[in-house]
């Protein structure tokens, strides 16, 4: 009984799915993080050196996330910095990506696959960014020219219209006289 129940805990805690749920959806503001996580192996003895991942936003087929210690692809420099891979989740058969400072054009479908020494899967998300509330914005007053700028904002369009009116006064003035 008690040895059933041992053999049945690491595949319940990290099962995954064996029948097509629904695409999970994140929602997000923009400029928050946001974690991604799925299960990909009931094993626990996963061997991180022999996985890969390939995670693509879909249409436009931007890379998201890459991990192939064979084929190096350059990430999509929309996401560059801003993914991060939890390895410790991967030995324990999880993908855990940690997304920071969303953006509005992140928000899309992502593809995943992932090759394990022992198999092949497929998974499937949404991210919603919603852009930060305006009203959450502070509302600052437009910058007002202070004393000083405005002296300084006259005297530059004053002084070149002024010495544009002596050099034309002195030319007609040398033109004039014999
Ligand atoms: C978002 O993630 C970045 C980098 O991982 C971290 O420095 C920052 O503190 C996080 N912000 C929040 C609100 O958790
Ligand atoms: C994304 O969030 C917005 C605002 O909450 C919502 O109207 C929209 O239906 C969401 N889109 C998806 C694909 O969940």
């Amino acid at each position: 009984m008690i040895v059933s129940f041992l053999l049945i805990v690491p595949v319940t805690l990290c099962a995954p799915e064996k029948h097509h749920k629904k695409a999970q959806t994140y929602e997000v503001e923009e400029n928050h993080n946001v974690t991604v996580e799925w299960c990909f192996s009931s094993r626990v003895d996963v061997s991180v050196a022999s996985l890969k991942i390939h995670c693509l936003l879909t249409p436009e087929l931007k890379v998201f996330y890459h991990l192939d210690q064979s084929v190096k692809e350059p990430q999509h420099q929309q996401f560059s910095g801003r993914v991060h891979c939890d390895v410790d989740a991967l030995g324990a058969g999880r993908v855990r990506l940690h997304l920071s400072r969303a953006r509005t054009e992140d928000s899309g479908q992502y593809l995943c696959r992932m090759s394990t020494g022992f198999g092949r899967k497929v998974n499937e998300f949404w991210l919603n960014v919603t852009a930060a509330a305006d009203r959450l914005k502070p509302v600052l007053p437009p910058p007002q020219p202070s004393g000083r700028h405005r002296i300084f904002l006259c005297l530059c369009l004053v002084l070149p219209v002024a010495a544009v009116v002596v050099l034309v006064s002195r030319l007609c003035c040398s033109s004039d006289s014999p």
